[in-house]
């Protein structure tokens, strides 16, 4: 990635523009890098979720739809669109916040996904692990409510 602060724009866009992204046509995309990590992870969890979604289509077994669900809306739709809001907002971007955010959703949901797919199986051991590992999720949705409240900022 070609990333770099030009000399032409005026001084206070120069920190703008070294943070976005240089296009073919010589104009600057409004966007960061910082979501890129985000939309990587979020895209591995589509191919998850689709691919649980076409196992339990030729299975005709549709028990693992609560586990397809949750990996392709908080794995795929919901870090997709905070990669996205992320990359627009840069400030949300690299706060403190999006870093908390991060880790706390990307630990909470394979271990969410793992341990809803063996309790609705009948592994009622996991119950504790799966509820440990929602209310992780949802700290982190709550973190990522923060930084948005609190660093969305127009440039
Ligand atoms: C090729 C892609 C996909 C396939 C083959 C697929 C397949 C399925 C199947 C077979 C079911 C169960 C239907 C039933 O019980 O009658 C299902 C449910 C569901 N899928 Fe997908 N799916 C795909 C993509 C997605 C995506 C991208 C999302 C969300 C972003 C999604 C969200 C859901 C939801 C919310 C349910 C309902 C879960 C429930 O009722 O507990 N699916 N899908």
């Amino acid at each position: 990635m070609n990333i770099t602060a030009s000399t032409a724009l005026p001084a206070d866009h120069i920190e703008h523009a070294e943070r976005t992204q240089r296009t073919k046509d010589n104009g600057v995309a409004t966007f960061s890098p910082v979501g890129i990590i985000w939309l990587k992870l979020a895209v591995v969890y589509l191919i998850i979720g689709v691919g649980m979604g076409i196992m339990m289509g030729a299975s005709q077994d549709f028990t693992m739809r609560p586990v397809h669900a949750h990996i392709n809306l908080l794995g795929w739709a919901t870090m997709a669109l905070a990669g996205l809001i992320y990359s627009v907002f840069p400030d949300a971007g690299q706060s403190k916040l999006a870093r908390l955010h991060f880790w706390l959703a990307n630990i909470s949901l394979p271990f969410m996904a793992i341990a809803l797919g063996f309790v609705i199986t009948g592994t009622a051991a996991l119950v504790p692990v799966l509820a440990a590992s929602e209310i992780v999720a949802a700290l982190g949705i709550l973190v990522f409510a923060a930084n948005l409240f609190l660093n969305l900022k127009a440039r």
